[in-house]
């Protein structure tokens, strides 16, 4: 197993965990979120001499914040690394597939991919983004044994909602929230499944079962009471 981020402490820490329980864990440090950063990587891993079969595009981060107010440049780099690199990874392993044996891309969408939301209009079309893309492809690879998986997770405790701001959303403190273990196991457990979209957990399938049913105007303005501060 082969695992991806900045922080080289805290992935060597990672693989300290998983390595006694048989599996041998690399560790590679890489910035998703500078341009070129996806193909450095990509080159990293195939010098190192892996072939993935299930390649997992797990990182993203959110921007919360009236959208005249937040940072051009961090935007700009929410996009490199929910998208740019993301579109890079899943075109570069899926490639890689088609010629070999076949497998699988798991791309971490969201909830937010069935909606627009104001205060993380950037965020939320990133991930549909990742949804229509993910989609898509699933549809034109799979008559050549590659599948591509997007998963749809709502509120997870992660660091996510510290990075992204939305500590500050009084709804989002009182909503559900799903554990990182839980949704990565349904992920996982999707991968065989033949779907190329799934949402784990209950509350959040009926949620964007009734965001389908609404008008888009009456979702866009719900979605903003939701991600209001106070
Ligand atoms: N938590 C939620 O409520 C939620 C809901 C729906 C979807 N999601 C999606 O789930 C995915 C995982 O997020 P999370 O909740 O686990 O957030 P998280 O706890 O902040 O984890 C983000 C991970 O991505 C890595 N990462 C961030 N920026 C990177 C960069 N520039 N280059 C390389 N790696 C980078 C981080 O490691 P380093 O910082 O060390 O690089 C970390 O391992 C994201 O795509 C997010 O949009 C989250």
């Amino acid at each position: 197993m082969l695992v991806v981020a900045r922080r080289l402490d805290r992935l060597q820490s990672l693989a300290g965990e998983i390595s006694p329980q048989g599996c041998l864990v690399h560790c590679i440090q890489a910035d998703l979120e500078v341009a070129g950063g996806a193909n450095d990587l990509w080159s990293r891993i195939i010098d190192k001499g892996f072939s993935p079969d299930l390649f997992v595009n797990n990182a993203g981060f959110g921007l919360y914040g009236n959208s005249l107010e937040l940072p051009l440049q961090r935007e700009l780099a929410m996009v490199e690394l929910n998208i740019s690199s993301l579109l890079v990874l899943t075109k570069l392993a899926a490639s890689q597939m088609a010629k070999g044996g076949g497998g699988t891309v798991l791309n971490l969408a969201s909830v937010a991919a069935f909606q627009p939301g104001p205060r993380m209009a950037t965020y939320f079309a990133t991930k549909s983004f990742v949804l229509s893309y993910s989609q898509a492809l699933n549809e034109e690879l799979c008559a050549r044994g590659v599948r591509v998986l997007a998963l749809c997770p709502g509120n997870t405790s992660t660091a996510f909602h510290t990075v992204a701001g939305t500590t500050r959303v009084k709804a989002m403190q009182k909503m559900f929230a799903m554990e990182a273990k839980s949704v990565a196991r349904q992920g996982i457990r999707q991968i065989d499944s033949g779907k190329s979209v799934w949402i784990p957990g209950l509350l959040n399938q009926a949620m964007v079962l009734i965001v389908g049913l609404l008008p888009r105007k009456w979702v866009t303005h719900l979605s903003g009471q939701v991600l209001r501060a106070d």
